[in-house]
């Protein structure tokens, strides 16, 4: 008995060692050597060249960096929400593994090996300041060919500051204008780029994969190359580096803004961001920064009540209402509604339906008194699972999508609602709200949380509890239908 157990383990060792070996030839293979700063696709053509921070550019480029000072892409690396999500990752899977999310939330402290978990304390101004000038315009390539997923992802961009000559160091700045002698103002020399007027600049960064399984967590890039603005050459740049006249105008009649109308805003969705940088500016009294974040919030507020439409109709079936049909389109946005980050944000239809006497007949999708959706709420946006096939939220457990569900750019998705029988001669009146926040209450409340120690929330933020999150009503629609369509 004992001996048949022993043959029999032996088997089974012999099988798995056959699996694992089989799995060695793993199908996104990793050539470490290539990429030095794994699972950050980053590369850096060191030298003596350093890194120059955002607020040294901006001595010479007054315009540009006030655009950039306070958007989303300045906040990437101090954003509470990622420090508390970061540290979460870190005591979770060490800070081999994180040290991918690093690469995109900044850069320059991945590649200097500055950055070695989280927190803020002791950083350069450089480390601190996200995705700033010089991380963009050191960008001198991308290895889009080479990466594990033969696509671009996790940080799969060449970064060369400067170069080393026989005069010493001399500093490179890539950007979209013709070099000429004198370009720089004698701190820097102009590169000449094409890739700057190409969205595969954003695409390195906007392609988030899993770190080992590179499954597409966050696919923006992918999403509007397979779309028609990227067939019509509308470009990420058209519509996040414009102010919002130029956005809606490159989204509604597809043509490209001017030369002259790029702005450095990166403005997206997140409203929430911009409300406790807005906090923060004003609680160390700075209301010049305060008053120019508060812009950036109302501008992201704007391009989500622009991103979509709502339609409303009624369903007669033998001649009574028995459904009202919503539609719900995504008008400008040019990748998915929404995008990135799709199984964390929320984007949801709240929609009423009433009688006569304002009585209530349906509802669907009101957030309770603790800021929770309940259930059968109709979400667009997704649900990430683990190996297991588990519900799963963490990036780095996260390898699959039990359900994905945006509304594709241009596109639309259809939801019935059901209607209880009406007496002929009533009417009933609906309202359906698209109603959209960050995430959900509690993984909020958790992230913030779990900031690392040196982030004090209360100083920084003033903030002493998490408040109900605010919500943008993106549309809001009400309609009238009569019990028997006439
Ligand atoms: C390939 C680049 C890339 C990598 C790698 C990456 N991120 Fe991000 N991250 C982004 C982008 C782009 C966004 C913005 C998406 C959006 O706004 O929906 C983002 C947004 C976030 C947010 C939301 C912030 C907010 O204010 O709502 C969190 C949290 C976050 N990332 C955490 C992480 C963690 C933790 C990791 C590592 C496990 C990671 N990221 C790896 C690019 C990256
Ligand atoms: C996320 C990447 C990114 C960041 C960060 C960034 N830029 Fe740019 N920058 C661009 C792109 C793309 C263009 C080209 C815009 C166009 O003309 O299509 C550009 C253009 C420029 C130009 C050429 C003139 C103009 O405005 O078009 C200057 C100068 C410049 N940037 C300076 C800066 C400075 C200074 C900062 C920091 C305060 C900065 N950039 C941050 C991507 C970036
Ligand atoms: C001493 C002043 C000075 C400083 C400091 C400076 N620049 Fe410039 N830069 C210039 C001048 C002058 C030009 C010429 C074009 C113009 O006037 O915008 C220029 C042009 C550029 C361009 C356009 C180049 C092209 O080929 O498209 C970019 C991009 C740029 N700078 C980025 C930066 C960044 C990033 C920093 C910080 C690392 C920086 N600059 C710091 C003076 C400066
Ligand atoms: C035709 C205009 C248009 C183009 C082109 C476009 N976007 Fe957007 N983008 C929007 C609008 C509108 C929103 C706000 C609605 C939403 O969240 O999707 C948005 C939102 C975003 C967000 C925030 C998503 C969230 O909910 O947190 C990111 C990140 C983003 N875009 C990146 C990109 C990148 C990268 C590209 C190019 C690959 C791009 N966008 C191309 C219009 C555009
Ligand atoms: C070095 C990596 C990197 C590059 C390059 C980059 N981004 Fe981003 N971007 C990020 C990260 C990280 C965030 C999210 C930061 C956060 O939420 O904490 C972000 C956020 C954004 C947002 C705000 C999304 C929102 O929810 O409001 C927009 C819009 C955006 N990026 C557009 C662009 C465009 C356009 C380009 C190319 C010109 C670009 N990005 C290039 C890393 C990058």
């Amino acid at each position: 008995m004992q001996l048949r157990g022993r043959l029999w383990l032996a088997a089974v060792l012999a099988g798995m060692a056959m699996a694992s070996a089989a799995g060695a030839a793993s199908y996104f293979e990793v050539d470490r050597e290539f990429y030095p700063y794994y699972p950050s696709l980053l590369k850096w053509e060191k030298s003596k060249a350093e890194f120059t921070p955002p607020e040294t550019c901006g001595g010479c480029h007054p315009e540009q960096y006030a655009q950039w000072q306070g958007s989303v892409h300045h906040l990437a690396f101090q954003d509470p929400v990622y420090q508390g999500e970061l540290n979460k990752g870190f005591k979770a899977v060490g800070h081999e593994v994180t040290r991918q999310c690093e690469g995109c939330h900044s850069a320059a402290g991945v590649v200097t090996g500055e950055i070695k978990g989280p927190g803020i304390t002791g950083l350069s101004p450089m480390a601190l300041a996200g995705v700033s000038c010089d991380i963009c315009h050191s960008v001198s390539g991308v290895t889009h060919w080479q990466t594990p997923s033969r696509e671009p992802e996790n940080g799969s961009m060449i970064l060369t500051p400067g170069v080393e000559t026989e005069q010493g160091v001399t500093l490179l700045k890539h950007g979209p204008l013709p070099s000429y002698e004198g370009c720089g103002g004698g701190f820097h020399d102009c590169v000449e780029s094409p890739l700057h007027l190409r969205a595969e600049l954003c695409a390195s960064c906007h392609q988030v994969y899993h770190y080992e399984a590179h499954f597409p967590l966050e696919a923006t890039y992918l999403e509007w190359k397979h779309g028609p603005y990227a067939q019509r050459s509308i470009l990420c740049q058209d519509c996040h580096m414009v102010d919002t006249d130029a956005f809606l105008r490159s989204a509604n009649d597809m043509v490209r803004p001017q030369k002259g109308e790029y702005r450095h805003y990166f403005n997206g969705a997140n409203y929430l961001l911009y409300y406790l940088a807005q906090a923060a500016a004003t609680k160390a009294g700075d209301p010049e920064l305060a008053a120019s974040i508060e812009k950036k919030y109302t501008m992201s507020v704007d391009r989500l009540k622009a991103a979509a439409d709502l339609e409303l109709s009624p369903v007669y079936r033998d001649g009574r209402l028995a459904e009202v049909l919503v539609r719900v389109r995504n008008l400008r946005a040019g990748h998915n509604l929404p995008t990135s980050l799709t199984n964390v944000r929320q984007m949801w239809l709240e929609v009423v339906a009433r009688g006569d006497q304002g009585e209530v007949l349906m509802s669907s999708g009101t957030l309770t008194d603790k800021g929770e959706l309940p259930e059968h709420t109709r979400e667009f946006n997704s649900e990430g699972m683990g190996d297991n096939f588990h519900f799963a939220i963490d990036p780095w457990v996260v390898t699959a999508f039990s359900r994905h569900d945006t509304i594709p750019p241009r596109g639309y998705k259809d939801v019935f609602y059901g209607i209880p029988p009406l007496a002929k001669g009533k009417s009933l009146t609906i309202e359906a709200k698209l109603r959209y926040r960050q995430a959900p209450q509690g993984v909020a409340e958790a992230l913030l949380a779990a900031v690392p120690a040196d982030i004090n929330l209360e100083a920084i933020y003033g903030l002493k509890e998490v408040p109900q999150l605010p919500v943008v009503d993106m549309v809001v629609k009400q309609a009238k239908f009569g019990a028997t369509g006439k």
